[in-house]
């Protein structure tokens, strides 16, 4: 019996030391992940995720408005218009992998200048609040495990120039 004990867990030392700990990616079991894709001509340098109410939690609440807060240097033109898209994975820890959640189109196309940002953007340094709801469209929360991994890719296009500014928001979530 202890032998047996003992080889399962040499066994599950292996699996993991080969496999990697698939449960919260990016240690997201005790603090969110974040990062922005390469641009020339915006530099995100903070992202705080907020309640409503302006406090910040974790794990998140994606049954409630989330805000997400991004610290910004605008080194382009000014943003008179701003197209956000949001898309929506949830991790899966028994393959390792991200699954994309269907929003329906809900969380596609919005106008950033009516979901919080004030526009425009100028040059420079600039705080821009993002609010991400998805607890309006049961359709998605429904679809939701309730303490598990999200990702919410976050795509801001200059409508102008069609120049995409793209961030990755790694959280724990609760959705009941
Ligand atoms: C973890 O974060 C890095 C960026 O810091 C990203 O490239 C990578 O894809 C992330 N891993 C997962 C499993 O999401
Ligand atoms: C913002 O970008 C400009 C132009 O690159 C730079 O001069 C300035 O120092 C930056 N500000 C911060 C806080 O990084």
């Amino acid at each position: 019996m202890h032998k047996l004990v003992v080889s399962l867990s040499l066994f599950a030392i292996f699996i993991h030391s080969v496999f990697g700990d698939c449960t919260w990616p990016n240690g997201t079991d005790i603090g969110k992940h974040w990062w922005q894709l390469p641009s020339s001509i915006f530099n995100i340098y903070g992202l705080l995720n907020t309640n409503s109410q302006g406090q910040q939690e974790y794990p998140i609440h994606l049954n409630a408005p989330v805000l997400a807060i991004l610290y910004v240097n605008n080194t382009g033109p000014v943003i008179r218009q701003v197209q956000v898209d949001i898309d929506l994975a949830e991790w899966n820890p028994s393959n390792c992998k991200w699954n994309t959640i269907p929003t329906f189109g809900l969380l596609s196309n919005l106008n950033g200048c009516s979901i919080g940002i004030s526009c425009p953007i100028p040059q420079g340094n600039k705080i821009l609040k993002v609010t991400i709801d998805f607890s309006q469209f049961q359709a998605i929360i429904g679809l939701l495990k309730n303490d598990a991994a999200y990702q919410m890719q976050i795509t801001l296009t200059n409508q102008a120039t069609g120049d995409k500014i793209v961030v990755f928001d790694q959280a724990r979530a609760e959705t009941n």
